[in-house]
Parts: C-alpha cells; sequence; structure tokens
C-alpha cells in the first residue's frame, strides 16, 4: 500500500526515519547507549584477521561505507569486493576469517556463489538481509537481519540505510570487543546513532528544493557525483539510483581522482554533485569542487553549516543536511542523493518503481 504517496519508493524514502528507529533498536541498546549483538556469534571480533565483504549494486556500496567504520572504530582490516568479481577471481583467504554477504533479497545469484566459494574456503559466513526466508540467509552461520520491511520499489533506499545502520552497529561491537573504543568513545558512537532518526527527518525537509534543482537535473545528459573518503560510496550511490530510474547517465568519482581525468568532462552542461558534510576532509573536497567551478560547471553541493559557510560563492545549489556526527553523516547525506533521484524521475515521467530492464531481485548470473 503506498498510502498517500504516489510511488512506493517515495514511500521508503520518507519512512526512513522510522526504518532505521526499528534497525538501531536492534543494534544497539538506547538506554545504556552501547552497541547490542543480539546474534549468538560463531567467530571472535577479537581475534578475526580479517573480514571480507561481497555484494552487489546498493548492498555493495553499503559495504564500502563499512569498510571505512570497521577500520576506523574496530582496527579491523577490510576487503570488499563486488560478488561478480570475487567469486571468479577466487581469491585465498585465511582460515576462520571472517565473510559478510550484503543482500536486501538473500537471493542475488552472485552474492550467493560467492557465499558459497568463502564456505569452501573455511570462513565463518555471516549475512545482512532483510528477507529472512532467503537463500543466502539459510546458507549463513550467522545472519543479522536489517529489519526495514519488505522494499517494493526496485530503487532500494530504506534497505541501504537500514544496511549502513546495522552495519555501524556492527563496527562498533566489533570496535568494543578488539578493545579499541573506550567506553566513552563507544558511548559516543551510539550516542550519534541514536539521533539518527530526527536527523533523518529533518533531511528529509530539503524536498521541496530538491524538486526544483531536480527539474534542472532532468535535461542534464550526464552527472558526475564526487566524494571523498566515506562520502564516495554515497556518491556512487546517488550515480547508480539517478541512472537507475531516471535513465539520465551518472558517474560517482572519488574527488580527488577528478584531475587524474574526469575534469575534461566539465563544462556548463555538466551538473556536477558534491557530497562533502564537514569532517577532517571537506577542505580538500572544496578545494577539487572549486577546480571544477573554475572550468564553468553547475555546483550542487549536499553539505552542513559549517560546510555551507566554507563553500564560497561558486555553489549554484545547496542542499543541507543537519549537522552530525561524522560518523553518521554518510547516513544522513544519502537523503538528498535519494530524493534528487526521485525527483529527477518524477520530472522525467518514467516509470519510477518499476525501471525498464531492472528486476528487484537478480537471481540469475
Ligand atoms: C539498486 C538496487 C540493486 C541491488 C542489487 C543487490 O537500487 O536495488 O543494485 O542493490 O541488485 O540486490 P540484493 O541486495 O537483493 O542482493
Amino acid at each position: 500500500d503506498k498510502g498517500n504517496h504516489r510511488h512506493f519508493m517515495a514511500k521508503e524514502i520518507d519512512e526512513q526515519p522510522e526504518t532505521i528507529s526499528h534497525t538501531l533498536s536492534h543494534y544497539v541498546d538506547m538506554a545504556s547507549e552501547t552497541a547490542a549483538l543480539r546474534e549468538g556469534l560463531p567467530f571472535d571480533f577479537a581475534s578475526l584477521p580479517r573480514l571480507t565483504i561481497s555484494a552487489c549494486g546498493t548492498a555493495y556500496y553499503a559495504g564500502c561505507v563499512a569498510k571505512y567504520w570497521f577500520e576506523r572504530y574496530a582496527r579491523l582490516p577490510v576487503d570488499i569486493d563486488v560478488a561478480s568479481e570475487f567469486r571468479y577471481r577466487e581469491p585465498p583467504l585465511m582460515p576462520n576469517g571472517l565473510s559478510l554477504f550484503i543482500s536486501q533479497s538473500g537471493e542475488t545469484a552472485d552474492t550467493l556463489a560467492a557465499l558459497r566459494y568463502c564456505a569452501s574456503q573455511d570462513q565463518h559466513i555471516a549475512s545482512l538481509i532483510n528477507t529472512l526466508e532467503s537463500t543466502i540467509a539459510r546458507e549463513s552461520d550467522v545472519v543479522f537481519p536489517i529489519l526495514c520491511g519488505p522494499e517494493i520499489g526496485v530503487a532500494s533506499t530504506k534497505a541501504f540505510t537500514a544496511q549502513l545502520t546495522a552495519l555501524a552497529g556492527l563496527a562498533v561491537a566489533a570496535g568494543r570487543a578488539r578493545g579499541v573504543l573506550t567506553p566513552e568513545a563507544e558511548r559516543q558512537l551510539v550516542h550519534a546513532l541514536v539521533g539518527l532518526p530526527s536527523a533523518v527527518s529533518e533531511a528529509l525537509r530539503a524536498e521541496t528544493q530538491i524538486m526544483e534543482i531536480a527539474r534542472h537535473l532532468s535535461r542534464a545528459k550526464d552527472v558526475l557525483y564526487l566524494g571523498r573518503g566515506q562520502m564516495f560510496p554515497i556518491a556512487m550511490e546517488g550515480a547508480l539510483k539517478l541512472k537507475e530510474i531516471s535513465y539520465i547517465h551518472a558517474e560517482g568519482y572519488p574527488a580527488g581522482e577528478l584531475k587524474h581525468g574526469p575534469i575534461a568532462l566539465i563544462d556548463e552542461d555538466m551538473p556536477v554533485i558534491v557530497v562533502a558534510p564537514s569532517d577532517e576532509l571537506v577542505d580538500k573536497t572544496l578545494s577539487n569542487m572549486q577546480e571544477v567551478a573554475a572550468r564553468g560547471g553547475r555546483i550542487i553541493l549536499i553539505t552542513d553549516e559549517v560546510g555551507a559557510n566554507a563553500a564560497g560563492k561558486d555553489v549554484a545549489e545547496i542542499i543541507r543536511i543537519p549537522q552530525v556526527s561524522s560518523f553518521v553523516a554518510p547516513i544522513v547525506a544519502t537523503i538528498p542523493v535519494q530524493l534528487l533521484a526521485y525527483h529527477t524521475a518524477v520530472a522525467m515521467g518514467t516509470d519510477v518503481d518499476q525501471p525498464r530492464n531492472l528486476a528487484k531481485s537478480v537471481t540469475v548470473e
């Protein structure tokens, strides 16, 4: 049931404050502001040599953000690959490592094949799943649920933020188990997670402004999304969302790679969406943005108050997200890229919930 919404995708974008809150209540203890692990673990985070993540599409981008979190907050080395590459590379894996598979449907053929490869290599098999009655869930040693409810729109939205929320909780739990996070550091991270539902509600208020921007975006032939650090996967996710529902060509690029080639594409006809909430890297990203501006590129900057003040005058539009801890900023910055794709597609009149050539669950290789 779409309720008052025109599309399932719009409903699923809108309900994220509630779905994130639901996911959070599973992964954190709100009262004590600590990470909670409710699943019995067949492995010990403290002695893990390495974490190997495989997934496809949007789920892969969630894993890319999680890599930053596990490495930063748990000092756990992470390898991440798209499942269709990982499975054929047949990488050597250390015995007793942990392999994690992220899948909304739990049925993606390449992700399942990657899982079976890892199972044959003496890895602990964990999965992060929405559809718990699924093949990937059944074949895992431990299943972490993302608990966002059925996702109907083909373009994944609330499953992505639920995946990120669950992964954030797991990274904090791993950081505690590995002795990296002091109780106070853990409390601060969990406090930031607990604030997510209200921060996401606030980010959703930019919708009217984004509808206006989307009208311009719908006339573009190509759109570039830039991000650095943990915002790079959000740039890729924004580009994927735009491609799949509006059919406009888009690319997510690490901001620092711009001058190694893609800057040649920049002209007045190329909108550039810069995902850069204030963090320790924001100045670097903003200086890449200035290079785009100097070549006439039309910049749409997604940032917070501090980032907006540092941005200067070169920006055509600033979409504001609330000021949050850099830990949870990727989740909050996801909201505007989802809304941009959605409203661009609506402006173009495409079939938002059932984009051409795409299926909700990809069970062929
Ligand atoms: C993008 C999208 C796809 C899926 C991918 C993996 O909006 O929906 O890229 O994320 O096909 O699907 P799951 O998570 O079901 O394995």
